[in-house]
């Protein structure tokens, strides 16, 4: 049983929280909120006994084996490290960081604690993206990759009144890239890792990328992934191939049901499964991994959450986007 406690009370840590213990693999042991009153709302909500208002506390509990992080981005790499420095292994939302010097801190932190990381990411867990890998190579060489993961998002509304939600500023490292099109790449580098080039064109408002347009180039092919938070749009994955191509329905953070159309042949359903709890199976193998002492995937999983960072790292740049993490050494 993983023992665990959470930080952060957003919707997706009571998504999580539902998840885990819908798994059975874990155990909720504590919340951990700035506001005593929120946490212990959240806790009556899912049974949870402990409730701590004080992280450095909360991280006392020699019965918390596991800390599940999901504050604002900005502060993902400081939650993590003071967990992993108080021996608890860390479960830590997308995006694992808010760059790529923080991941390399955070990574060689873990590894000389001999403790873990993992990044909560939805795709790479799901059976129907399983049977996508499968399917890739039917496709022959690949030449052109489509995504759009555009979410409006219930603060632009705010945003657009000239308040400041935490998602939509450099501060706290928001913004469509990191919040929005960080699952794209998840998507795509699972399965192309080794790209060669990144561009990344943004729509800024307010100093902050609100939707954005980044494009990943191979040796061969070429990747164009629309992300946003600003407007609304038809969620899909496409991969063209030189054989034919695979259309992924909707958002590819959820990896719905997904076609195969081969050179004048008919559609083929590779997956119809079109609803399902994605952070269930997110959860399940997180535990499965971490039970089983699976190195070899759990480095997999690490070397690709590296991957995924770098390529944000790379996209931020060449777009000019800083954060206030960007500036100071945070761990
Ligand atoms: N995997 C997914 O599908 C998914 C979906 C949504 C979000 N996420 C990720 O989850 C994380 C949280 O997202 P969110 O939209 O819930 O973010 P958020 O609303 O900005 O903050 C999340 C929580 O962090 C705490 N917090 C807020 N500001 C803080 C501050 N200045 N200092 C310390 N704690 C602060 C708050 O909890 P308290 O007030 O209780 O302390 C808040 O509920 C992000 O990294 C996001 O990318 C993932």
């Amino acid at each position: 049983m993983i023992k665990i406690a959470t930080v952060g009370t957003g919707s997706i840590t009571e998504q999580l929280i539902q998840a885990m213990q819908q798994c059975r693999e874990y155990e909720v042991v504590a919340i951990y909120s700035r506001s005593l009153e929120k946490g212990k709302k959240l806790a009556e909500r899912y049974g949870v006994a402990k409730v701590y208002d004080d992280y450095q506390i909360m991280l006392k509990d020699s019965e918390i084996h596991f800390v599940y992080i999901a504050s604002p981005n900005s502060l993902h790499a400081k939650h993590a490290y003071e967990a992993l420095s108080h021996g608890k292994h860390v479960i830590v939302e997308k995006p694992i960081t808010a760059n790529l010097q923080e991941f390399i801190k955070l990574k060689e932190f873990a590894e000389a604690k001999q403790l873990k990381i993992f990044e909560a990411i939805t795709i790479l867990h799901q059976p129907n993206f399983k049977v996508i890998q499968e399917h890739v190579s039917s496709l022959g060489q690949i030449r052109m990759i489509q995504m759009n993961m555009s979410q409006y998002s219930s603060k632009y509304a705010s945003f657009k009144e000239g308040q400041s939600p935490n998602v939509f500023t450099l501060e706290y490292a928001g913004g469509a890239l990191m919040d929005i099109n960080v699952y794209n790449i998840h998507f795509l580098l699972a399965l192309f890792p080794n790209y060669k080039k990144v561009i990344y064109t943004p729509v800024i408002q307010q100093g902050i990328d609100t939707s954005g347009v980044l494009t990943i180039l191979y040796d061969d092919f070429i990747a164009s992934m629309v992300g946003s938070k600003d407007n609304i749009g038809k969620n899909f994955v496409q991969l063209q191939g030189e054989k034919g191509y695979l259309y992924v329905e909707g958002s590819p953070s959820l990896v719905g049901a997904s076609y195969l159309t081969l050179y004048k042949q008919e559609p083929i359903v590779l997956t119809d499964i079109k609803e399902y709890d994605v952070y269930y199976y997110e959860m399940k193998r997180i535990a499965e991994i971490f039970h089983s002492k699976d190195e070899a995937m759990y480095q997999s999983l690490l070397q690709h959450s590296y991957r995924v960072i770098r390529c944000l790292q790379q996209a931020k740049e060449a777009a000019g986007l800083v954060f206030e993490n960007d500036k100071k050494e945070t761990v």
